[in-house]
Protein backbone atom coordinates (compact mmCIF):
# COMPACT_ATOMS: atom_id res chain seq x y z
CA UNK A 1 0.00 0.00 0.00
CA UNK A 2 3.18 1.85 0.06
CA UNK A 3 5.11 1.08 -2.79
CA UNK A 4 5.55 3.42 -5.94
CA UNK A 5 3.25 3.81 -8.69
CA UNK A 6 0.67 5.82 -9.89
CA UNK A 7 -1.18 5.15 -6.09
CA UNK A 8 1.81 7.05 -3.93
CA UNK A 9 0.75 10.61 -4.65
CA UNK A 10 -2.87 9.70 -3.98
CA UNK A 11 -2.19 8.04 -0.95
CA UNK A 12 -0.64 11.44 -0.08
CA UNK A 13 -2.71 13.59 -0.80
CA UNK A 14 -5.52 12.23 -0.50
CA UNK A 15 -5.26 10.64 3.02
CA UNK A 16 -4.22 11.43 6.29
CA UNK A 17 -4.47 7.58 8.03
CA UNK A 18 -3.08 4.71 6.37
CA UNK A 19 -4.12 1.54 7.32
CA UNK A 20 -2.41 -1.79 6.14
CA UNK A 21 -4.76 -3.95 4.98
CA UNK A 22 -3.08 -6.96 4.92
CA UNK A 23 0.77 -7.05 6.54
CA UNK A 24 -0.15 -6.44 10.00
CA UNK A 25 -2.51 -9.50 10.35
CA UNK A 26 -1.28 -12.48 12.27
CA UNK A 27 -0.95 -14.95 9.21
CA UNK A 28 1.09 -12.31 7.48
CA UNK A 29 3.63 -11.90 10.40
CA UNK A 30 3.76 -15.40 11.19
CA UNK A 31 4.02 -17.71 8.77
CA UNK A 32 3.04 -21.28 10.97
CA UNK A 33 2.54 -21.39 14.21
CA UNK A 34 5.99 -21.38 16.37
CA UNK A 35 8.00 -19.03 13.53
CA UNK A 36 8.86 -15.57 14.24
CA UNK A 37 7.22 -12.89 13.22
CA UNK A 38 8.76 -11.55 10.24
CA UNK A 39 8.01 -7.34 10.73
CA UNK A 40 9.82 -6.37 7.42
CA UNK A 41 7.10 -5.19 6.11
CA UNK A 42 5.32 -3.89 8.68
CA UNK A 43 8.67 -1.56 9.50
CA UNK A 44 8.61 -0.50 6.31
CA UNK A 45 5.49 0.51 6.40
CA UNK A 46 5.76 2.34 9.95
CA UNK A 47 9.08 4.42 8.69
CA UNK A 48 7.22 5.25 5.33
CA UNK A 49 4.07 6.46 7.30
CA UNK A 50 6.30 8.49 9.60
CA UNK A 51 8.73 9.97 6.92
CA UNK A 52 5.17 10.92 4.80
CA UNK A 53 3.53 12.64 8.44
CA UNK A 54 0.93 10.37 7.78
CA UNK A 55 -0.87 8.26 11.08
CA UNK A 56 -1.02 4.25 11.14
CA UNK A 57 -4.24 2.41 11.84
CA UNK A 58 -3.57 -1.26 12.88
CA UNK A 59 -5.26 -4.02 11.62
CA UNK A 60 -5.97 -6.26 12.78
CA UNK A 61 -4.38 -8.14 16.10
CA UNK A 62 -6.95 -11.04 16.71
CA UNK A 63 -9.23 -12.02 13.75
CA UNK A 64 -10.14 -15.71 12.29
CA UNK A 65 -8.76 -15.58 8.85
CA UNK A 66 -5.56 -15.16 7.64
CA UNK A 67 -3.63 -17.14 10.59
CA UNK A 68 -0.24 -19.23 10.62
CA UNK A 69 -0.55 -22.32 9.35
CA UNK A 70 -1.20 -24.77 12.23
CA UNK A 71 -3.19 -22.19 14.57
CA UNK A 72 -7.05 -23.41 13.56
CA UNK A 73 -6.21 -26.08 15.69
CA UNK A 74 -5.69 -24.00 18.61
CA UNK A 75 -7.92 -24.65 21.76
CA UNK A 76 -6.85 -24.77 24.96
CA UNK A 77 -6.23 -21.74 27.64
CA UNK A 78 -2.33 -22.95 27.20
CA UNK A 79 -2.22 -22.73 23.16
CA UNK A 80 -3.38 -19.03 24.31
CA UNK A 81 -0.89 -18.33 26.65
CA UNK A 82 2.04 -19.65 24.80
CA UNK A 83 1.12 -18.56 20.89
CA UNK A 84 -1.82 -15.51 21.09
CA UNK A 85 -0.67 -13.58 23.92
CA UNK A 86 2.86 -13.20 22.52
CA UNK A 87 1.48 -12.24 19.50
CA UNK A 88 -0.46 -9.75 20.69
CA UNK A 89 2.10 -7.98 23.19
CA UNK A 90 5.10 -8.35 20.80
CA UNK A 91 2.90 -6.30 17.64
CA UNK A 92 1.17 -3.74 19.75
CA UNK A 93 4.68 -3.25 22.07
CA UNK A 94 6.40 -3.05 18.60
CA UNK A 95 4.45 0.02 17.35
CA UNK A 96 3.12 1.20 20.41
CA UNK A 97 4.59 4.80 19.33
CA UNK A 98 3.94 4.35 15.83
CA UNK A 99 0.11 3.16 15.93
CA UNK A 100 -2.28 5.64 17.27
CA UNK A 101 -5.29 3.07 17.05
CA UNK A 102 -5.72 -0.96 17.08
CA UNK A 103 -8.47 -3.06 15.50
CA UNK A 104 -7.60 -4.73 18.32
CA UNK A 105 -10.09 -7.68 17.56
CA UNK A 106 -11.56 -8.42 14.06
CA UNK A 107 -14.98 -9.80 12.94
CA UNK A 108 -16.14 -11.40 16.69
CA UNK A 109 -19.86 -11.38 15.90
CA UNK A 110 -21.43 -14.57 13.64
CA UNK A 111 -25.05 -15.17 14.88
CA UNK A 112 -24.90 -18.03 11.91
CA UNK A 113 -22.42 -20.03 14.30
CA UNK A 114 -25.24 -20.90 16.68
CA UNK A 115 -24.26 -19.52 19.75
CA UNK A 116 -26.73 -17.76 22.43
CA UNK A 117 -23.87 -14.79 22.66
CA UNK A 118 -23.95 -14.40 18.77
CA UNK A 119 -20.79 -14.64 19.01
CA UNK A 120 -17.91 -16.69 16.15
CA UNK A 121 -16.97 -19.64 16.88
CA UNK A 122 -13.37 -19.82 16.33
CA UNK A 123 -9.80 -21.06 17.18
CA UNK A 124 -9.76 -17.93 20.05
CA UNK A 125 -13.51 -18.23 21.02
CA UNK A 126 -12.31 -22.49 21.75
CA UNK A 127 -9.41 -21.43 23.45
CA UNK A 128 -10.88 -18.64 25.74
CA UNK A 129 -14.58 -18.67 25.37
CA UNK A 130 -16.22 -15.03 24.91
CA UNK A 131 -13.45 -13.57 27.30
CA UNK A 132 -10.57 -13.73 24.63
CA UNK A 133 -11.76 -10.46 23.74
CA UNK A 134 -11.61 -8.85 27.01
CA UNK A 135 -8.20 -10.47 27.25
CA UNK A 136 -7.13 -9.33 23.97
CA UNK A 137 -7.98 -5.61 24.69
CA UNK A 138 -6.06 -5.78 28.20
CA UNK A 139 -3.23 -7.17 26.35
CA UNK A 140 -2.80 -4.62 23.54
CA UNK A 141 -3.63 -1.95 26.39
CA UNK A 142 -0.86 -3.22 28.55
CA UNK A 143 1.53 -3.00 25.29
CA UNK A 144 0.75 -0.33 23.66
CA UNK A 145 -0.80 2.28 26.82
CA UNK A 146 -1.16 5.23 24.51
CA UNK A 147 -3.21 3.17 21.59
CA UNK A 148 -7.23 3.64 20.80
CA UNK A 149 -8.36 0.32 20.91
CA UNK A 150 -11.39 -0.73 18.72
CA UNK A 151 -13.43 -3.99 18.19
CA UNK A 152 -14.29 -4.18 14.25
CA UNK A 153 -16.45 -5.43 12.64
CA UNK A 154 -19.21 -5.43 9.20
CA UNK A 155 -22.75 -6.14 7.94
CA UNK A 156 -24.39 -3.85 10.62
CA UNK A 157 -25.78 -1.12 8.21
CA UNK A 158 -29.09 -2.74 6.55
CA UNK A 159 -32.54 -3.31 7.63
CA UNK A 160 -32.74 -6.94 7.05
CA UNK A 161 -32.86 -9.37 10.44
CA UNK A 162 -30.28 -10.98 9.50
CA UNK A 163 -28.13 -7.22 10.26
CA UNK A 164 -30.35 -6.80 12.94
CA UNK A 165 -29.16 -9.86 14.84
CA UNK A 166 -25.36 -8.71 14.32
CA UNK A 167 -26.13 -5.46 16.10
CA UNK A 168 -27.36 -7.17 18.97
CA UNK A 169 -24.70 -9.17 18.87
CA UNK A 170 -22.23 -6.27 18.71
CA UNK A 171 -24.22 -4.09 21.43
CA UNK A 172 -24.20 -7.07 24.10
CA UNK A 173 -20.74 -7.86 23.28
CA UNK A 174 -19.44 -3.99 24.30
CA UNK A 175 -22.15 -4.24 26.56
CA UNK A 176 -20.16 -6.49 28.41
CA UNK A 177 -17.19 -5.11 27.98
CA UNK A 178 -17.98 -2.24 29.35
CA UNK A 179 -19.46 -3.40 32.29
CA UNK A 180 -16.57 -5.53 33.18
CA UNK A 181 -13.99 -2.01 32.78
CA UNK A 182 -12.51 -3.58 29.83
CA UNK A 183 -9.90 -0.58 27.98
CA UNK A 184 -12.28 -0.64 25.22
CA UNK A 185 -12.07 3.30 23.19
CA UNK A 186 -13.96 2.09 20.17
CA UNK A 187 -16.26 0.81 17.72
CA UNK A 188 -14.94 0.33 13.65
CA UNK A 189 -17.66 -0.42 11.20
CA UNK A 190 -15.90 -1.83 8.24
CA UNK A 191 -18.74 -0.22 5.66
CA UNK A 192 -18.71 -3.35 3.18
CA UNK A 193 -21.57 -1.76 1.35
CA UNK A 194 -23.47 -3.27 -0.73
CA UNK A 195 -26.30 -1.93 -3.42
CA UNK A 196 -28.26 -4.80 -3.06
CA UNK A 197 -29.40 -4.33 0.31
CA UNK A 198 -31.95 -2.24 1.71
CA UNK A 199 -31.04 0.62 3.93
CA UNK A 200 -33.26 2.41 6.37
CA UNK A 201 -31.81 5.38 7.85
CA UNK A 202 -33.88 5.21 11.22
CA UNK A 203 -32.62 1.44 11.81
CA UNK A 204 -28.79 2.44 11.02
CA UNK A 205 -29.18 5.78 12.87
CA UNK A 206 -30.61 3.89 16.23
CA UNK A 207 -28.17 1.75 16.07
CA UNK A 208 -25.55 4.62 15.70
CA UNK A 209 -27.11 6.40 18.62
CA UNK A 210 -26.70 3.22 20.81
CA UNK A 211 -23.12 3.00 20.39
CA UNK A 212 -23.09 6.46 21.13
CA UNK A 213 -24.89 5.85 24.18
CA UNK A 214 -21.35 3.80 25.39
CA UNK A 215 -19.48 6.57 25.25
CA UNK A 216 -17.80 5.10 22.60
CA UNK A 217 -15.53 6.24 19.69
CA UNK A 218 -16.61 5.45 16.30
CA UNK A 219 -14.78 4.62 13.06
CA UNK A 220 -15.54 3.86 9.69
CA UNK A 221 -12.77 1.61 8.76
CA UNK A 222 -13.10 -0.28 5.23
CA UNK A 223 -15.48 1.78 3.00
CA UNK A 224 -16.37 0.15 -0.13
CA UNK A 225 -19.24 -0.88 -2.16
CA UNK A 226 -20.09 -3.74 -3.95
CA UNK A 227 -22.40 -3.26 -7.00
CA UNK A 228 -21.30 -5.51 -9.57
CA UNK A 229 -23.54 -8.52 -9.47
CA UNK A 230 -26.80 -5.88 -9.34
CA UNK A 231 -25.25 -4.36 -12.04
CA UNK A 232 -27.39 -5.21 -14.81
CA UNK A 233 -27.04 -3.33 -18.09
CA UNK A 234 -26.29 -0.14 -16.64
CA UNK A 235 -23.70 2.11 -17.98
CA UNK A 236 -20.25 2.43 -15.90
CA UNK A 237 -21.01 6.00 -15.33
CA UNK A 238 -24.11 4.97 -13.61
CA UNK A 239 -22.89 2.38 -11.43
CA UNK A 240 -20.17 4.63 -9.95
CA UNK A 241 -23.40 7.32 -9.29
CA UNK A 242 -24.79 4.50 -8.06
CA UNK A 243 -21.94 3.63 -5.49
CA UNK A 244 -21.73 7.03 -4.62
CA UNK A 245 -25.30 6.90 -3.75
CA UNK A 246 -25.18 4.14 -1.54
CA UNK A 247 -21.87 5.66 0.45
CA UNK A 248 -24.02 9.37 1.03
CA UNK A 249 -26.96 7.39 2.49
CA UNK A 250 -24.83 5.56 4.74
CA UNK A 251 -22.30 7.92 5.88
CA UNK A 252 -25.08 10.81 5.89
CA UNK A 253 -25.86 9.22 8.82
CA UNK A 254 -23.26 8.52 10.36
CA UNK A 255 -21.09 11.70 10.13
CA UNK A 256 -24.28 13.30 11.92
CA UNK A 257 -22.86 11.48 14.94
CA UNK A 258 -19.97 13.81 16.96
CA UNK A 259 -18.90 10.26 18.09
CA UNK A 260 -17.48 9.61 14.65
CA UNK A 261 -13.62 10.00 14.44
CA UNK A 262 -12.62 9.28 10.88
CA UNK A 263 -13.73 7.42 7.64
CA UNK A 264 -11.40 5.33 6.22
CA UNK A 265 -11.69 3.91 2.36
CA UNK A 266 -10.12 0.17 2.04
CA UNK A 267 -8.11 0.97 -1.41
CA UNK A 268 -8.31 4.16 -3.43
CA UNK A 269 -8.78 2.60 -6.90
CA UNK A 270 -10.77 -0.29 -8.12
CA UNK A 271 -7.90 -1.80 -9.72
CA UNK A 272 -6.63 -2.58 -6.26
CA UNK A 273 -9.84 -3.36 -4.43
CA UNK A 274 -9.89 -6.77 -2.67
CA UNK A 275 -13.84 -6.80 -4.12
CA UNK A 276 -12.55 -7.37 -7.82
CA UNK A 277 -11.13 -11.31 -6.82
CA UNK A 278 -14.22 -12.16 -4.75
CA UNK A 279 -16.13 -13.49 -7.43
CA UNK A 280 -16.14 -13.49 -11.60
CA UNK A 281 -19.25 -11.02 -11.54
CA UNK A 282 -17.19 -8.66 -9.21
CA UNK A 283 -13.88 -8.19 -11.84
CA UNK A 284 -15.64 -5.03 -13.04
CA UNK A 285 -16.63 -3.78 -9.42
CA UNK A 286 -16.77 -0.21 -9.46
CA UNK A 287 -16.55 0.65 -5.62
CA UNK A 288 -13.80 2.93 -4.54
CA UNK A 289 -13.14 7.09 -4.95
CA UNK A 290 -10.59 6.28 -7.61
CA UNK A 291 -11.21 4.05 -11.36
CA UNK A 292 -8.88 1.68 -12.99
CA UNK A 293 -6.37 4.85 -14.23
CA UNK A 294 -6.59 6.24 -10.81
CA UNK A 295 -9.15 8.99 -12.24
CA UNK A 296 -11.55 10.24 -9.02
CA UNK A 297 -14.98 8.62 -8.90
CA UNK A 298 -18.25 10.04 -8.49
CA UNK A 299 -17.37 8.48 -4.88
CA UNK A 300 -14.46 10.96 -4.35
CA UNK A 301 -16.56 13.89 -4.81
CA UNK A 302 -19.49 12.63 -2.67
CA UNK A 303 -16.94 12.03 0.17
CA UNK A 304 -15.12 15.30 -0.13
CA UNK A 305 -18.77 17.33 0.08
CA UNK A 306 -19.95 14.97 3.18
CA UNK A 307 -17.03 15.80 4.78
CA UNK A 308 -16.96 19.27 3.92
CA UNK A 309 -20.77 19.11 5.39
CA UNK A 310 -20.04 17.81 8.42
CA UNK A 311 -19.35 18.20 12.13
CA UNK A 312 -16.61 15.48 12.08
CA UNK A 313 -13.32 17.00 12.65
CA UNK A 314 -10.60 14.50 11.82
CA UNK A 315 -11.96 12.49 8.31
CA UNK A 316 -9.65 10.80 6.66
C1 LIG B 1 -8.85 -8.29 2.95
C2 LIG B 1 -7.69 -7.66 2.18
O1 LIG B 1 -8.12 -6.52 1.51
C3 LIG B 1 -7.14 -8.66 1.20
O2 LIG B 1 -5.99 -8.13 0.57
C4 LIG B 1 -6.81 -9.95 1.91
O3 LIG B 1 -6.42 -10.91 0.99
C5 LIG B 1 -8.01 -10.47 2.66
O4 LIG B 1 -8.44 -9.49 3.55
N1 LIG B 1 -12.72 -7.46 6.22
C6 LIG B 1 -11.53 -7.20 6.85
C7 LIG B 1 -10.29 -7.06 6.05
O5 LIG B 1 -11.52 -6.95 8.05
O6 LIG B 1 -9.16 -7.48 6.75
C8 LIG B 1 -10.37 -7.79 4.73
O7 LIG B 1 -9.23 -7.42 3.96
C9 LIG B 1 -11.65 -7.45 4.01
C10 LIG B 1 -12.85 -7.83 4.83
Amino acid sequence: MVGGGPLAPLYDEECSVWVPAWEMKWGALVHALGDSPNYEATDAIVATAARRGKRLRGHTLIWHEHLPAGAERLSTRADWERFVAPHVGSVAGRYRDAIFEWDVVNEAIEPNDNGADLMRRSPFYAMLGPDYVSEAFRLAAQAAPAARLYLNDDHVYYAEDWQELRRTGVLRLLERLIAAGVPIHGFGMQCHLDTRRRFDERVFGRFVKQLEGFGLTLAITELDVTEAPDAGNRSVDERRRRAAEEVRKVLAVALDSPALAGVVTWGLSDADSWLRHRSPEMVTNQGLPFDDTYRPTPMRDMLASLFASTRTRHPT
